[in-house]
């Protein structure tokens, strides 16, 4: 199986993530130069939802037409793959018919099992592990608006889920400190942390996780899946909302990004995404940007079986 995957920010070397990030603000400015680039012509991604979404499969959808392709969406509730068809099978079976599939699903072994049986490049639409196309819009949104990110301070504010272990892999790979504020028993996985060495700091208290930072990024204090714990989360997370004096804390020029969809209220305050700290907005458009750069690169633009 040659084809190249997209599972986690490891896949890449940090020139690759680096060639992506730029390709992504040329694609950018192209389309608002209203001109057409269609190097996937005839090419067919299959974007297989088992979690709900709206930037995701926007953005993969628009992006694949945009790059003269098209975009299948399945879900489990209609495919074989929601009655129990194996995952080797259906990669086998699907990778004969597609140029790429986009997968966003639970287990992080369904993307491992699925890539090593597919002929295609698979793409990590987000696991219950990680969430590595949403952080190639985020470096982009920071390199739009602030430049490099290497050397510079990254404070990850509540919980350390799939999209905190992606902030982990990003640090390492593009050489920034990131500091989470989590509380006990929440903490990102001890895997990605280990690996991560000393560029990553867990501290309790998000006033020293912000002290200094050049970017502030949160995400729901619930995610897919852990509906159940929604209510003792609320309970836990309480001391951990990002608001605005939280963002008086950290650095003059900090910006705040969050991967939406947000809650007001709970992870950040009612009036967070009008300050004009706030870049959300930005990182939301960014994501059909960067994943086209990253379509383009893995995709192979002509076919040869
Ligand atoms: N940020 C993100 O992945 O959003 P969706 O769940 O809407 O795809
Ligand atoms: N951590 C969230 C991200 C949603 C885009 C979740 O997994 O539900």
């Amino acid at each position: 199986m040659s084809a190249r995957h997209f599972l986690s920010f490891m896949d890449c070397t940090p020139d690759e993530l680096l060639q992506l990030i730029r390709r992504g603000i040329e694609l950018k400015e192209l389309r608002s130069r209203g001109v057409s680039h269609e190097p996937l012509k005839n090419r067919v991604l299959g974007m297989i939802f088992e979690k709900a979404s709206t930037r995701t499969r926007l953005s993969f959808e628009a992006g694949m037409i945009q790059l003269g392709g098209q975009a299948i969406f399945l879900s489990p509730r209609d495919t074989q793959l929601g009655r129990g068809e194996p995952v080797d099978d259906c990669a086998r079976v699907m990778s004969r018919m597609l140029d790429g599939v986009m997968i966003r699903t639970y287990a992080h072994s369904t993307l491992t099992t699925f890539a090593a049986n597919s002929n295609v490049p698979v793409i990590n639409g987000l696991s219950d592990d990680l969430h590595p196309c949403q952080l190639l819009a985020d470096m982009q949104t920071f390199f739009e608006h602030r430049g490099s990110i290497q050397g510079k301070v990254v404070a990850w504010i509540g919980d350390g889920n799939n999209m905190c272990n992606s902030y982990i892999e990003a640090a390492e790979q593009l050489d920034f400190t990131l500091r989470v504020a989590c509380p006990e028993g929440f903490e990102p996985n001890a895997r990605f942390v280990e690996r991560a060495g000393a560029r990553i700091q867990i501290v309790r208290d998000p006033t020293e996780a912000v002290e200094g930072a050049h970017l502030v990024s949160t995400d729901v204090w619930t995610s897919m899946g852990q509906e159940e714990e929604s209510k003792i989360r609320l309970e836990t997370f309480k001391a951990y909302q990002v608001s605005r004096e939280l963002l008086d804390k950290a650095s003059r020029d900090v910006v705040f990004m969050h991967c939406l969809p947000a809650h007001r209220g709970e992870e950040i305050s009612h009036d967070l995404l009008e300050d004009p700290r706030s870049v959300v907005w930005d990182e939301a458009e960014n994501r059909l940007h960067a994943q086209k750069a990253l379509m383009e690169f893995l995709i192979p633009h002509t076919r040869n079986a």
